[in-house]
């Protein structure tokens, strides 16, 4: 049962804690420094990574080939919907990875079979046991989330992200020293934690919940959060919502912006990516619309913005899954404010078995 929660999605938010523990558990050396993923010990190091995914996996997927390209491995992401029809090309020491929580949904088979059918190794990143992802591809990792019903993917994203990081340090030879890594992703579930109960995602509901639009904004791995805010919030709200790379919104998005479409901006760390998406909550400001800053504190984003989502301090693969914590929460409470059936939102379904 829902153990009290209103709805499956909030049980599940809450039990982000719980399944980051799992999915990190036994998987890493903290006094060495190092990573094992057992289901791939041994893998040797691909000379490039696609990734296929669709929807909220998909999001995952970016932030995978985000990371993996940092550590300089070529990596690419696509819709899985897309990929069979418009095949990439691949070469000797490609790896195919497909994100899929399910390991059921049509697109993201029908792309792993495709590289397949094209002699490139698959490996599918998922939450089901023996799914048919599992079974077919040619390595399988667990994110060991735990079953997830509602319709929205909450928990099993964030298993993903911190699957990916597993996955790119499995994957790319070392030597490195993960120790601050590991501590980040030890800390996660209390920093998670520590989310949920101090949280004032609910309270910005009141003055926002008849906003025209809500838009998401974020660069580097926190696009990937920008895009999945907007996708939690536009099905189950039934809210109109969309997501940016922030330095794309000059280039078009700009002319939907207005006092009445807040503007969720997520910075994390205090890089040059943040700098400059401290420039693009002020062009948004600029047309009057409110900002929502969902930020660690470490740049100006808190100052200049006109509302803020705090996430505390840790290192840059971990802070995008506290940023969009705060925004499931968001999101959610927005949804509830409406009455909106947010188990089952209106013409979706939980795993999409037909492509
Ligand atoms: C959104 C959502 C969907 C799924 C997508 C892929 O909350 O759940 O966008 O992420 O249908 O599903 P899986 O990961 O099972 O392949």
């Amino acid at each position: 049962g829902k153990s009290g929660y209103d709805h499956y999605m909030l049980k599940e938010i809450h039990e982000q804690p719980t399944a980051l523990r799992q999915c990190f558990s036994g998987r890493s050396d903290a006094l060495e420094g190092t990573v094992t993923l057992e289901e791939i010990d041994g893998i040797p190091q691909p000379n490039a990574v696609q990734f296929v995914a669709c929807g909220t996996s998909y999001h995952a997927a970016l932030y995978g080939a985000a990371i993996l390209r940092e550590m300089g491995i070529p990596a690419e992401t696509y819709l899985a919907s897309e990929y069979a029809l418009s095949p990439p090309p691949v070469s000797l020491g490609t790896l195919v990875v497909g994100i899929t929580q399910s390991g059921e949904t049509a697109d993201t088979l029908a792309a792993l079979r495709d590289a397949k059918g094209r002699g490139v190794s698959t490996l599918a990143l998922t939450n089901t046991v023996n799914s048919t992802a599992a079974r077919e591809c040619d390595h399988a990792v667990y994110i060991r989330a735990g079953p997830e019903i509602g319709v929205a993917a909450t928990k099993t994203f964030s298993s993903q992200l911190v699957g990916c990081n597993l996955l790119a340090e499995e994957l790319v030879d070392g030597p490195r020293d993960l120790r601050p890594l590991i501590e980040s992703l030890r800390n996660l579930p209390d920093d998670v934690q520590s989310i949920l109960d101090t949280s004032a995602a609910e309270e910005l509901v009141e003055e926002y919940a008849d906003s025209e639009a809500y838009f998401f904004i974020g660069r580097g791995t926190n696009v990937a959060v920008a895009l999945e805010g907007a996708l939690k919030c536009k099905e189950i709200s039934y809210e109109h919502a969309e997501g940016f790379p922030a330095g794309e919104l000059k280039h078009g998005p700009l002319a939907l912006v207005t006092p009445d479409t807040p503007v969720f901006a997520v910075v994390t760390g205090d890089d040059e990516r943040a700098r400059k998406t401290l420039g693009n909550i002020k062009e948004v400001q600029a047309r009057g619309a409110p900002v929502i800053a969902v930020t660690d504190g470490q740049s100006d984003a808190a100052e200049i913005a006109d509302e803020t989502l705090m996430i505390p301090e840790t290192d840059e693969r971990a802070a995008p899954v506290l940023a969009n914590i705060q925004l499931q929460l968001f999101s959610y409470y927005l949804a509830n404010a409406l009455g909106r059936p947010i188990d089952k939102p209106r013409n979706l379904a939980k795993s999409v078995t037909v492509e």
